[in-house]
């Protein structure tokens, strides 16, 4: 198979891992035989500083050619000024919106070995696997009004827009009952329709589409008793699908779960994911660009190397090949090898490269 990859390392960490997810990939090319043409530009704060713009419109037309897009991460402290004109976030956002990346799928699973890298205590997360399917292009992100202005006694207001259309909830919603169909069949629609009309609107959409899956069982849930959910029995969770927001929010709570961001993935698609179909996609580690840490070396690439696996099965439908690189991770990690941000006392960590070359070596 030939496919075309577009790369967007952006700031921080990002060049660095991305170099390994690509290095990856092209060991899997050669192995399985594939080729993968790779393009990258430039994203973020990196492309404000040589463009003006953090997504600039050759990027995004590198991306729009492209069969999947690999991402790293954008932002940094020197393009974090509040009242800035043009932020890193920008790309993000922007590309989400242009390449309408609707859905966002964020897995989180415990693998055994890292089970004492997380402060949850083990018998909470015993038998965690769950998928977090995030709107990504509608809600309080987007909707308008969304401004700030001066009223007329010189205070100043800031308005956001939660809002949603019956088609959005519903494309959304798909991907969850689609991917629950592929797993243990349990679909939690979380949302705030004690208070949101938005939510109101979500849940009654969730049951009708529930009609046509009647494998999948369907709970609703407010997203607070999900944020404490999350935390206190994390295992009962099969797939969760939610508005922009509030996904935002639970996924960061659930990667405390994994043990460390450094192991969490993402594919944001732009289709809903069927049997054995492809679906274009932006695959990204959710760990952000980590400026602290950007540069030296050490950063984990098991987020990246994960995202690609996505990629693998996302957009280019090569589960085979995505299944080999989740195994070489969880071999990896069996095998006691652990970049520093999930070492525990006595454990001498590994690197980035010495990471991705060992799992290299494993697919
Ligand atoms: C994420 C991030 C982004 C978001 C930021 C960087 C705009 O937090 O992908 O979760 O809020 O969606
Ligand atoms: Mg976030």
């Amino acid at each position: 198979m030939k496919s075309r990859i577009a790369v967007l390392p952006g700031d921080g960490i990002g060049p660095e891992v991305t170099a390994e997810g690509v290095r990856l990939l092209e060991a899997v090319g050669r192995k399985y035989g594939h080729t993968f043409h790779f393009q990258e530009a430039p994203v973020g704060g990196i492309a404000i500083d040589t463009h003006g713009v953090a997504l600039p419109p050759e990027s995004l037309r590198v991306a729009q050619d492209s069969d999947a897009v690999l991402f790293g991460a954008v932002g940094g402290p020197k393009w974090d000024d509040p009242r800035a004109k043009v932020r890193p976030e920008d790309a993000i956002l922007g590309i989400r919106k242009e390449l309408d990346l609707f859905a966002n799928l964020r897995p989180v699973q415990v693998f055994p070995e890292l089970i004492d890298a997380s402060p949850l205590k083990p018998s909470v997360l015993k038998g965690v696997d769950f998928v977090v399917v995030r709107e990504l292009t509608g809600g309080l992100y987007f909707g308008k009004p969304k401004r700030r202005w001066e009223t007329g006694t010189g205070r100043r207001r800031g308005v956001d827009t939660m809002a949603y259309t019956e088609e959005q909830i519903v494309r959304v919603l798909r991907v969850g009952f689609e991917l629950a169909l592929g797993r243990r069949k349990k679909l939690t629609s979380v949302d705030k329709a004690n208070v949101l009309e938005s939510s109101r609107l979500w849940r009654e959409l969730a049951v009708e589409v529930a009609s046509e899956y009647p494998d999948v069982e369907l709970e609703h849930l407010l997203v607070d008793t999900v944020a404490m959910q999350l935390v206190r029995t994390p295992a009962r969770f099969d797939v969760l699908v939610t508005e922009n927001t509030f996904g935002d929010i639970l996924t960061d709570e659930a990667a405390v779960i994994a043990g460390s961001m450094g192991m969490l993935a993402s594919a944001s698609l732009a289709a809903i994911p069927g049997a054995g179909e492809r679906a274009f996609g932006l695959y990204e580690p959710i760990h952000g660009s980590a400026p602290d840490i950007a540069g030296k070396g050490i950063a984990n690439p098991l987020a990246m190397i994960l995202s690609a696996a996505l990629l693998l099965r996302y957009s280019l439908g090569l589960e085979a090949e995505a299944a080999a690189v989740e195994t070489a991770v969880t071999r990896a990690l069996a095998d006691g090898y652990r970049c520093a941000d999930i070492a525990s006392e006595g454990d001498r960590p590994v690197g980035t490269r010495e990471m991705a070359d060992l799992i290299i070596s494993l697919v």
